[in-house]
C-alpha cells in the first residue's frame, strides 16, 4: 500500500510496500488529490540511484531503520535478546535488526496501523500513525517480545525524514528561572542529540527539535519539528548522513537494563508529536495550538489566580492570609492558591515533604477558616502539593525509608528525596493522603510541584508511568479538579503530562523581562491559556530587578493570568491598576485564549512585537515590547501580522495601568490622533511608526475590523 494522509495543508505519503518498514516519501505541504496510480508513480519516481561503495539496492530511510536494511545511521530500534547465541534457547543473544513489514491497515481516514517484525520472529512492532485534522502528526510504537527469552530494549524511536533544504536546527536549553533559551546551528553530517536525564524534562529541556530552511523565523521559512509527549528521560535528535538522508528523531531515553521485556510483554513508546509548516514557527504553533485546544478543551474561562508563594513564603498565618484574601477579592481575583508551607512541620524547605496533613500548629482549626473566607469572597480555592517528594526529615521518611527512590548515598536536592511511586504501598499512601485532602476541603485546583531531578539510574520510566497513573486516577475520582504542572517553574512542560493537567507553571521568575523571552518560546508549542504568567512585585524576587507596573501588567496579560505579589503591601493606586488589568484580562481572554498567536520577526533583537488575532480575523490585540535600547533612533515599524489583508482595521493604543514610559519629542502622528484606520495588507507590509519606548516597557494595541 502507498498511503496518503492529508489535512489542513499537510500531506504524509508512506510507501508501505515492503519488504522493510514503511518509507516516508513526503512529509510536508499538501500534494493535493492523488490517485493510486499517481501514488505508485510517485513511489517509483522517488526510488533513488545506487551510488558506488554502498549497498547494492536503493537505500531508503524507513520508519524503523536498522543496520539490516543497509542503514548506518542511528538505528530507530535497538536491543538484543538475553543470553548467548547457541546457548540452547531460540533467539538468545540475537540483536534486534532485521525488521520486515508484515501488514499495514487503515483504522481511520488519517490513521494507519503498521505491523513489522524480523523474518525469524521474536518481536512484533505495531506502529500507529495518525494525522490530525490540524495537520499534527503523531507516531508511536508498541514493541511486543514474542520470543521465549527476555528482550533488552535500548531504543525505540520515531524517525522522520526532513528534506535537504532543512539545514538549520533549533532546539532549547535553559536554567532554573531561564527556561527555553533557544539555540540554533547548521545541520551538519552527524547527529545532534539532546538528551535529558533528569527524570523530568528539566529546565534545559530540548522541548522541540526544529529543522528548517536557512534563517527560518516566526513568519517565514519551511520548518519541521518533533516533540516527545513524555515527562521522563528522553532524546530528541537531528541527523544528517553523508548519504544525503536528513531526519528528526525522538524517543524515550532508556537506561541500560531499564526496559527488559519478558516474553509476551509490551513496551509502548510515548507519542512523538511532529508538525511541519511553510509559514515558519507561527505556522507550527497554529497547527499545534489548534490540535491541543481540540484535544484538551479547557473547562471554562481561565480564572485569575493569586498564588501566595512570593507574598508570604512559609509565613502561614491566618490573619495575614485573610488580609491577602480580602485584597485579592477586592481587585477581582477568581482563584486563591495556598502555596507551600501548610502541612505538618513545613516551616522551611528543609523538612516535612511527605507528611501531607494540615499543620496543627499553624492551622489549629485546619484550612477550613481560610477556605471559607476564600469562597465567601467569591473565589475558588487551590492548594500546593509536591506529592512525588519526601524530606529525609519527615515522619514518612522515618517510617518508610524503603519507599525512597534511588541510592541512599545520592545527594539530596533542595533537601529532598523522591518517593518511589512504583512501590504499591507508597502509591497507596499518597493516593489516600491526596484523596483525603480533596474530600475534606473543596479544592478546585492543585499546584503540583516537582522540585528535584530523580537521580535514580533506570528509574525514570516506572516513576513517570506511575505518576501518570496517579494523575489519571485522581481525575477519575475528582473530575472537576484542575491540576497545574510545576517543576521549580517550567521544568515539566510537555504533551505527556499535558494530557492530564490543565495549566503549566511557566517559570519561577516573575521578572517581566525574563518572562517576555520565556513566553515567546514556550508558546511555540503550548497555547497561551495553558501557561501561567503572574504579576510579581515591583522588584522581582528572583532577579532583584525593578520594573514598572505597566510593563508587568502588559507581560502578565498574555497567558493564564495570575498574581504573585503581596497585594496588602501595594498602594491603593497600584491595586486600582491591578483591578483595571483584571477587568481587561476578563474582557480579552476569549480572544487571547482562542485566537491565533502571531509573532513578528524583528530585525532589532531589543524589540518584540506579537499579538493574538481572533479566528475570523475581526480583532486582534498586540504588544510591542522594548527589552532594551532600540538599535536605531527610529525603531522598526509596527507591522501587524495575521490580519485579513482585504479588510480595514482601526488600530488604537490599549491602556492598562500606567502608560509606558517613552522618550520622544513628539509621538508618531497616528498616536497623537489616537488611532489609524488602514487595510490589513498595509498594516502587515508597511506597518505604523512605533512609539519610542524606554527599555523595559511595553505598549499594547488593539486592532478591530471596520465595517
Ligand atoms: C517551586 C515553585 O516553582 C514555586 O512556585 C513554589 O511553589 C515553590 N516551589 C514552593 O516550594
Amino acid at each position: 500500500m502507498i498511503a496518503h494522509l492529508r489535512a489542513a495543508g499537510a500531506s504524509l505519503v508512506l510507501d508501505a510496500r515492503g519488504p522493510y518498514p514503511p518509507v516516508v516519501l513526503h512529509w510536508g505541504g499538501d500534494l493535493g488529490d492523488l490517485t493510486e496510480a499517481e501514488l505508485t508513480d510517485l513511489a517509483e519516481a522517488a526510488t533513488p540511484p545506487v551510488p558506488p561503495s554502498a549497498v547494492d539496492q536503493p537505500l531508503r530511510l524507513t520508519l524503523l531503520p536498522t543496520p539490516g536494511q543497509g542503514w548506518t545511521g542511528r538505528p530507530g530500534i535497538a536491543g538484543h535478546w538475553a543470553g548467548r547465541p547457541g546457548d540452547g534457547r531460540p533467539g538468545a543473544g540475537r540483536p534486534v535488526d532485521d525488521l520486515r513489514l508484515h501488514t499495514v491497515g487503515r483504522t481511520g481516514p488519517r490513521d494507519l496501523v503498521i505491523e513489522c517484525g524480523p523474518a525469524a520472529g521474536g518481536l512484533r512492532v505495531t506502529t500507529d500513525v495518525s494525522l490530525s485534522e490540524q495537520g499534527v502528526l503523531r507516531v508511536r510504537h508498541q514493541v511486543r517480545n514474542t520470543a521465549e527469552v527476555d528482550l533488552h530494549l535500548t531504543a525505540a524511536d520515531v524517525v522522520l525524514p526532513v528534506p535537504e533544504q532543512a539545514d538549520e536546527v533549533l532546539d532549547f536549553t535553559g536554567l532554573w528561572a531561564h527556561e527555553r533559551r533557544p539555540q540554533r546551528g547548521r545541520m551538519r553530517d552527524g547527529t545532534w542529540t539532546r538528551q535529558t536525564r533528569h527524570g523530568r524534562p528539566g529546565h534545559d529541556d530540548p522541548y522541540l527539535m526544529v529543522a528548517g530552511t536557512a534563517g527560518f523565523g516566526f513568519r517565514h521559512g519551511q520548518v519541521w519539528a518533533v516533540h516527545l509527549a513524555w515527562s521522563g528521560d528522553k532524546q530528541l535528535y537531528a541527523e544528517r548522513q553523508a548519504t544525503g538522508h536528513s531526519l528528526l528523531g525522538a524517543g524515550e531515553l532508556l537506561a541500560p537494563g531499564e526496559m527488559i521485556l519478558p516474553p509476551d510483554s509490551i513496551y509502548t513508546t510515548p507519542w512523538t508529536v511532529a508538525v511541519c509548516s511553510d509559514a515558519g514557527l507561527d505556522g507550527l504553533s497554529e497547527r499545534l495550538h489548534g490540535w491541543i485546544r481540540a484535544r484538551r478543551p479547557l473547562r471554562g474561562p481561565r480564572p485569575v489566580v493569586l498564588n501566595t508563594w512570593e507574598a508570604v513564603y512559609f509565613d502561614h498565618d491566618l490573619d495575614r492570609l485573610t488580609r491577602l484574601v480580602d485584597a485579592a477579592a477586592q481587585v477581582g481575583v477568581e482563584r486563591f492558591v495556598l502555596d507551600d508551607g501548610w502541612f505538618t512541620g513545613r516551616v522551611d524547605d528543609r523538612r516535612a515533604l511527605g507528611d501531607w496533613s494540615v499543620d496543627p500548629q499553624r492551622w489549629p482549626a485546619g484550612l477550613g477558616p481560610l477556605v471559607d473566607r476564600v469562597r465567601s469572597r467569591g473565589m475558588d480555592f487551590g492548594l500546593w502539593v509536591e506529592p512525588e517528594m519526601v524530606s529525609p526529615d519527615s515522619d514518612l521518611a522515618r517510617a518508610h525509608p524503603d519507599w525512597l527512590l534511588g541510592p541512599t548515598h545520592a545527594p539530596t536536592w533542595r533537601y529532598q528525596r523522591v518517593l518511589d511511586l512504583d512501590n504499591p504501598d507508597a502509591y497507596r499512601y499518597l493516593r489516600e493522603r491526596l484523596g483525603a485532602l480533596l474530600d475534606t476541603y473543596p479544592i478546585a485546583y492543585l499546584k503540583w510541584d516537582h522540585n528535584r531531578d530523580l537521580l535514580a539510574a533506570g528509574g525514570a520510566h516506572r516513576q513517570t508511568t506511575a505518576l501518570y497513573r496517579l494523575l489519571a486516577d485522581l481525575r477519575v475520582t475528582h473530575p472537576d479538579l484542575e491540576i497545574e504542572s510545576c517543576a521549580s517553574g517550567g521544568g515539566r512542560i510537555d504533551l505527556g503530562i499535558g494530557e492530564l493537567v490543565d495549566r503549566f507553571w511557566t517559570s519561577d521568575t516573575n521578572d517581566p523581562l525574563d518572562r517576555q523571552r520565556i513566553l515567546r518560546w514556550t508558546s511555540v508549542l503550548m497555547p497561551l491559556e495553558y501557561l501561567g504568567g503572574h504579576l510579581g512585585a515591583g522588584t522581582a524576587h528572583v532577579t532583584g530587578r525593578a520594573t514598572d507596573l505597566g510593563f508587568r501588567l502588559a507581560t502578565a496579560l498574555f497567558g493564564h493570568a495570575g498574581i504573585e505579589w503581596d497585594l496588602t503591601a501595594a498602594t491603593d493606586a497600584e491595586r486600582a491598576d491591578v483591578a483595571g488589568w483584571i477587568a481587561a484580562y476578563r474582557r480579552l481572554r476569549p480572544l487571547l485564549h482562542t485566537g491565533t498567536l502571531v509573532r513578528t520577526d524583528s530585525p532589532d533583537p531589543a524589540r518584540q512585537l506579537y499579538g493574538v488575532v481572533d479566528a475570523d480575523r475581526s480583532a486582534g490585540v498586540f504588544a510591542l515590547v522594548a527589552l532594551d535600547a532600540a538599535r536605531s533612533a527610529l525603531p522598526v515599524p509596527l507591522r501587524l501580522a495575521g490580519l485579513d489583508p482585504q479588510r480595514r482595521y482601526r488600530v488604537s493604543p490599549l491602556r492598562i495601568g500606567p502608560a509606558p514610559a517613552t522618550l520622544q519629542v513628539r509621538p508618531p502622528a497616528w498616536l497623537q490622533r489616537g488611532e489609524a484606520v488602514l487595510p490589513g495588507r498595509v498594516l502587515a507590509e508597511i506597518g505604523l511608526p512605533a512609539p519610542l519606548l524606554h527599555p523595559q516597557q511595553a505598549a499594547l494595541f488593539t486592532a478591530g475590523a471596520v465595517g
